[in-house]
């Protein structure tokens, strides 16, 4: 594989609703390569969620092509998504990655099992990311900006290939906000894993390679950083 992790062209997708059909990607393209770290802003409603969720399988587009790891998406099955899912490709929902019934500890021996990791791939992450304390409370004994680390550090301990991560830094002051930056960047450094980050936060936004703004259905390249 030459480093291309996604490659797609003229992707199409609508939602039927009631008795009409809302179009919401239409014509996009996007390239991410290994190593590659991809800021994507626009407003809400614009498409941002739906384009993570074509990205890792959980829906499918209209037309269009679509490559992920180099496979075609009209090959994969869901068992294959699946697959990728649990080994390649860590999604940072809104809300909703933990487990509710599962200490934090236990959500990352979960998940990590899946990979085939150990459980403590996710220690250093919890102390990283100032959380070691809460490894067993429950999601619901967290607090909003606790419980978006707690998801940050069992993506993380899977060590993904690719990481598509909404808002992931949404729920967080500012201060803590700052110690999640180092997390993705180091990743994406030393592993050479690639990254597509939904995103208002302007320094996370910033620090990416590039950043792209969704807008009507396509990705358009931002060219003025500073003005975020
Ligand atoms: N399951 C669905 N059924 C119908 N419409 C949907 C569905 N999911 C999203 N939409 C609509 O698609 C558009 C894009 O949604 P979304 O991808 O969530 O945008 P964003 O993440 O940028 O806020 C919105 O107009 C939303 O109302
Ligand atoms: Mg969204």
């Amino acid at each position: 594989m030459d480093g291309v992790l996604i490659k797609a062209r003229d992707l199409n997708r609508s939602y039927r609703a009631a008795r009409e059909q809302i179009s919401v990607l239409h014509g996009l393209s996007l390239e991410l390569r290994s190593g590659e770290a991809v800021a994507v802003i626009g407003p809400s409603g614009s498409g941002k969620s739906t384009l993570l969720n074509l990205l890792n399988g959980l829906l499918r587009p209209d037309s269009g092509q679509l490559q992920v790891f180099g496979r075609d998406q009209s090959e994969l099955t869901d068992a294959d998504w699946a697959e990728l899912r649990r080994t390649r490709i860590a999604t940072l929902f809104q809300d909703g990655n933990l487990i509710p019934t599962l200490t934090v500890a236990r959500n990352i021996a979960f998940r990590t099992g899946l990979a085939g990791l150990q459980a403590h791939e996710g220690d250093a992450l919890l102390e990283q990311l100032d959380i070691a304390d809460t490894t067993h409370r429950y999601p619901d004994q967290l607090s909003g900006g606790q419980r978006q680390r707690a998801a940050l550090a069992c993506a993380f301990a899977m060590q993904p290939r690719l990481i598509l991560a909404d808002e992931p830094t949404g729920s967080l002051d500012q201060a803590t906000a700052k110690r999640v930056s180092p997390l993705f960047f180091d990743a994406i450094r030393e592993r050479n894993v690639g990254a597509l980050i939904v995103t208002h936060n302007p320094e996370l936004a910033r620090s990416c390679d590039r950043i792209l703004e969704l807008r009507e259905g396509a990705l358009h390249p931002w060219d003025s950083a500073a003005s975020l």
